[in-house]
């Protein structure tokens, strides 16, 4: 009788996680696991964690706790812990939570076999290695099984961009990018499983640098991919926005209208006192250019209010920022100070103010992604069907800007891309009828 095991895995923090999760079960699955989607029956559990901000790092030890008495009850029971805080905390996790059997850091994940046999021999195991050889080169072939029609796939890892407030350089390492070939193959892989979107993934992912004429190079190699209808990447530094780039969003016609480029502030002290190396008019003309290259494109970005030193006017600076490049969607987050970064050692801005700036920017932001949404109405546009709806005779999908639409239809199936008009918008979905044919 074969011996199936049980593995329950939580992600936290970015799609790279998410990513990594896959293949993190896709490895295990050779040790005999199958997935769970609850802890209480598993074999192991995995959290596959993030260390962005205190609150995200914070979490996973109370999670940790949530085992305890799992534990108690299953002493067989393998609790392993993944990714950045892995990465970050090493043997403080055991020290604190001394029932984890095994932590693994993101670059060591393809020897989370061998963890877990060495786990099951009684010894716990912990590596957090930067290693020479490559994770992706030894992690065994994908399965062939079909899968839902969107996927992300990791291209480039890590960061040199050393943002005063940022752990990313620290948890995730240098800059690497995986070779070109190697990531088409995966990517046509993944289309022979129904995959019909691609979101290539790196914390840098516009810095990839393994084809010649870089990401912009790697997108149109993959637009060869006949069934892939879809590419989109993320997320991005504007530094290395460069031409071939913003051109592909005017020729790619596969490269879809929607960029994620965070900026983080509006003011040039900040953007200097947070190493981010360019200014807001740099921005301002990145965004000119590509409004110019894909007139409809949807921006999005990430935003940190109170970072050490931020005045009334630096935040001034930010809200007007937001005002003149008009953001589809954003992400903002009061500052976190982060140990073992430069920021972590400055003064920080009184909570309450940050607290108030907080609620003003998210206030602006939600403003402008209503604006975005209701534009949208009496328009046309492609929807890539990956679930029933809720209701009867609706289905949902991605729209060529990411936002969620419910399509009324009773004739398409999952993968299905299919030409609507949008009917209604809400803050975060939108209605659609097919475009009669
Ligand atoms: N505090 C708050 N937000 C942070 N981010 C990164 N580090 C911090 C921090 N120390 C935000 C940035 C980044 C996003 C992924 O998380 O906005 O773009
Ligand atoms: Fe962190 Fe992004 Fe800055 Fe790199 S570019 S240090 S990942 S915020």
């Amino acid at each position: 009788m074969s011996d199936v095991k049980k593995l329950y895995v939580k992600t936290y923090g970015c799609q790279m996680n998410v990513y990594d999760s896959e293949r993190m079960v896709e490895a295990l699955g050779g040790n005999g696991y199958t997935v769970t989607q609850t802890p209480d029956d598993a074999d192991m559990i995995l959290l596959n964690t993030c260390h962005i901000r205190e609150k995200a790092a914070e979490k996973i030890y109370s999670e940790l706790g949530r085992y305890k008495g799992l534990k108690a009850e299953k002493p067989d029971l393998k609790i392993g812990v993944a990714g950045c805080v892995a990465q970050a905390e090493g043997a403080e996790i055991v020290r604190r939570q001394p029932m984890v059997d095994l932590v693994v850091g993101p670059q060591s994940y393809h020897k989370l076999p061998a963890m877990e046999q060495a786990v099951k021999d009684g010894v716990r195991a912990l590596d957090t290695d930067f290693p020479e050889e490559d994770k992706f080169d030894h992690l065994q072939a994908r399965p062939k099984a079909k899968r839902g029609p969107t996927a992300f796939l990791t291209v480039q890892e890590g960061c040199d961009k050393f943002c005063a407030f940022c752990v990313v350089p620290y948890t995730r390492g240098a800059e690497v990018s995986r070779p070109a070939d190697r990531v088409v193959a995966e990517a046509r892989e993944l289309v022979d499983r129904g995959v019909r979107e691609i979101t290539l993934l790196g914390q840098n992912v516009n810095a990839y640098h393994g084809h010649a004429d870089g990401l912009a190079g790697l997108i149109w190699a993959l637009s060869e991919i006949t069934d892939l209808a879809r590419i989109r990447f993320t997320t991005s530094h504007p530094n290395d926005m460069d031409d071939a780039l913003i051109d592909a969003h005017a020729t790619c016609p596969k490269l879809m209208p929607y960029l994620h480029l965070p900026v983080q502030s509006g003011s040039d002290r900040i953007l200097k006192a947070m190493n981010r190396k360019h200014t807001r008019d740099d921005y301002f003309r990145i965004i000119d250019r590509l409004k110019s290259a894909r007139s409809d494109i949807l921006l999005s970005g990430d935003f940190i209010v109170g970072f050490p030193g931020e005045t009334d006017q630096d935040f001034e600076d930010t809200l007007d920022l937001v005002r003149r490049v008009g953001y589809g969607q954003c992400y903002s987050f009061k500052y976190s100070a982060r140990p073992g970064t430069p920021a972590a050692e400055r003064a920080t801005v009184p909570a309450d103010v940050a607290d108030e700036r907080l609620q003003r920017l998210q206030a602006l932001l939600s403003e402008q992604q209503k604006a975005a949404q209701v534009a949208m109405v009496g328009k046309t546009t492609s929807v890539l069907l990956e679930k029933p709806g809720r209701l009867e005779g609706q289905m949902v999908g991605k729209s060529e800007h990411l936002q969620a639409v419910h399509v009324t239809t009773s004739d398409h199936q999952i993968g299905d891309i299919v030409p609507v008009t949008i009917t209604e918008a809400a803050t975060n979905s939108l209605a659609a009828v097919p475009v009669k044919s």
